[in-house]
């Protein structure tokens, strides 16, 4: 369990400017929210200054430059650099993406970079993700059945398989969650987007034979129904996929199984 210093204000102040690279005649401004819990100080915003001539082109690479040749301290998760894992999810320029997938050259002036919003911070631009995983697991996403398991595989249609396309890849980056100002206000009781994305790919999927438990346990006034059909969560999502249409799916199930319809 992690335990957090809140900072004094949540409005960053001005930081530390760093000293632009020495020789370098192609310069990238970037202004990060750093926060350090034991220092128990205000958030604040410190400026770099990358050398486009000897860094990648997409935002991760910027940092990760920063991080290698002007200051290790600066903090943020990163893995797959393919758009696969999910953990280099940070709000760029005001938006929720990955820093893998986002060219420096898709923005104006200087990049900003904040953690995902509205959620904790483990230390700058990285957020603590404790109630997006348990929201998940709430969900249970795995297959569950009651008839005997069968030898080899349990098999499914082609047309029931491609039911599960536009689900399947989401890579729990938590974009969409925590663009979603319906998340922001319940993250306690809402699942929100992702987690209930998550949940439908499983309702919709041909071989889990839990189903009704699965609609009836969402059919819930805040697990369900705080989604205001905003679709700040489908507009988010790196990979294009779409849980504000998700949940609408769900939210037509969930009056069907109760109206018996
Ligand atoms: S449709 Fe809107 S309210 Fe519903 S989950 Fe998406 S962003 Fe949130
Ligand atoms: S639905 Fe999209 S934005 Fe949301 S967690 Fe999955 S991949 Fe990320
Ligand atoms: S590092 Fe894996 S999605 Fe960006």
């Amino acid at each position: 369990m992690v335990e957090f210093v809140l900072p004094k204000s949540s409005r960053p102040v001005e930081g530390k400017v760093w000293p632009r690279p020495e020789g370098a005649s192609r310069l990238r401004e970037f202004r990060i929210y750093r926060f350090d819990p034991d220092e128990a100080s205000n958030p604040r915003i410190d400026t770099y200054y990358v050398d486009l001539d000897d860094c990648g082109p997409m935002v991760l690479d910027a940092i990760i430059w920063i991080k290698n040749k002007i200051d290790p301290t600066l903090t943020f998760r990163r893995s797959c650099r393919e758009g696969i894992c999910g953990s280099c999810a940070m709000n760029i320029d005001g938006l929720n993406t990955l820093a893998c997938t986002k060219g420096m050259d898709e923005i104006d002036g200087a990049i900003k970079l904040y953690p995902l919003p509205h959620m904790p911070v483990v230390k700058d631009l990285v957020p603590d993700l404790a109630d997006f995983y348990a929201q998940h697991a709430a969900i249970e996403p795995w297959l569950q059945t009651v008839t005997p398991e069968p030898e080899k595989e349990w098999l499914q249609a082609p047309d029931d398989r491609r039911k599960l396309d536009g689900l399947y890849e989401c890579i729990l980056c938590a974009c969409c969650s925590t663009s979603c100002p319906s998340y922001w206000w319940n993250r306690d009781r809402f699942l929100g987007p992702a987690a209930l994305l998550q949940a439908y790919r499983w309702v919709v999927d041909s071989r889990d034979e839990s189903t009704s438990e699965r609609v009836a346990y969402i059919d819930d006034t805040f697990r369900l129904y705080r989604c205001h059909t905003i679709l700040n969560c489908s507009n988010a999502c790196p990979k294009s996929l779409l849980p504000g249409t998700a949940i609408a799916e769900l939210k037509n199930l969930a009056i069907a199984q109760t109206t018996g319809e």
